[in-house]
């Protein structure tokens, strides 16, 4: 993973104020923008010295980020505002997007993997390391819209498919877009994996310690584990593959993997 460049590798932490959870940062970072626009402002009057000002301390802000898209979320969320509330619109209209964000997004889900799709042809390669017998059960653990079901249909047309999702939103829309699987709502460390021959998860490096724990307690020989882009701590893959996209794919035997080793003392 450590030699592989992906889009998802910098979803790791943020690099200052790590007691801060995010979206928190984002809030307190638009917050301040507009303090500080309404500050200049009143010493300076309105116009676009303040807007630049704050705009300066936005873009500031967002480079304490070490997450792309939360540099793009936190440095966008001022101008965008501002763009906004200045137009015909009323003040209050530039909350709509963000509303419509926490609907697909609830609060929770911000901390967790983000909605990024598995590409529909990533899991083509999979059929050749792991055979499947027909109605297994596959789980794609945080299904989002359904893109990783996709896949995994196109890879193994024949086993029982199942996805689970957080978001409200997200859950809706893959059912409608998955009627071929059984898609739940709800989160994905709550549900047993025991019945499962093969969990898929595209999630984020810091689930997959935990993904490894809950494999151990819940999954039995002869299973599979298979992450897109993450691996799983301290465990030997038994294949890596290449998909043909900027994606790789980490596969696991369960019988293979071990508890991970203690953290060291701080
Ligand atoms: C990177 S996306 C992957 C979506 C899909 N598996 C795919 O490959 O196309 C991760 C998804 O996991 C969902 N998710 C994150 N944590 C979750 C949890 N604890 N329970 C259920 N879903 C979760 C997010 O809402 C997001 O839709």
């Amino acid at each position: 993973m450590n030699d592989h460049p992906d889009p998802l590798s910098s979803m790791t932490s943020v690099s200052a104020a790590p007691t801060w959870r995010w979206p928190a940062l984002a809030l307190a970072s638009w917050a301040a923008c507009w303090i500080t626009y309404a500050g200049v402002s009143h010493a300076f009057g309105p116009g676009w010295p303040a807007a630049v000002v704050a705009l300066g301390l936005g873009l500031m802000l967002a480079g304490l980020h070490a997450q792309p898209w939360r540099r793009a979320m936190v440095a966008a969320g001022f101008p965008l505002a501002l763009l906004v509330s200045g137009a015909a619109l009323p003040g209050w209209a530039w909350l709509i997007p963000l509303a419509v964000l926490l609907v697909a997004y609830p609060r929770r889900g911000w901390s967790d993997a983000p909605l990024f799709p598995t590409p529909h042809d990533a899991l083509k390669g999979l059929p050749a390391v792991i055979a499947l017998r027909e109605q297994a059960h596959v789980l794609d653990a945080g299904c989002g819209l359904g893109d990783g079901l996709v896949a995994l249909r196109r890879a193994y047309p024949a086993v029982r498919l199942h996805g689970i999702e957080y978001s409200p939103f997200l859950w809706l829309l893959a059912r409608l877009r998955c009627p071929w699987a059984t898609v739940s709502r709800g989160d994905l460390w709550a549900q047993s994996w025991r019945e499962m021959d093969l969990v898929y998860l595209f999630q984020r490096p810091e689930s997959m310690p935990r993904a490894l724990d809950k494999a151990l307690a819940e999954m039995h020989t002869g299973r599979w584990l298979v992450s897109l882009d993450f691996p799983l701590p301290g465990q030997t893959a038994h294949a890596q593959l290449e998909t043909g996209t900027r994606h790789r794919l980490h596969v696991y035997r369960i019988e293979d993997l071990r508890p991970a080793p203690p953290l060291p003392p701080a």
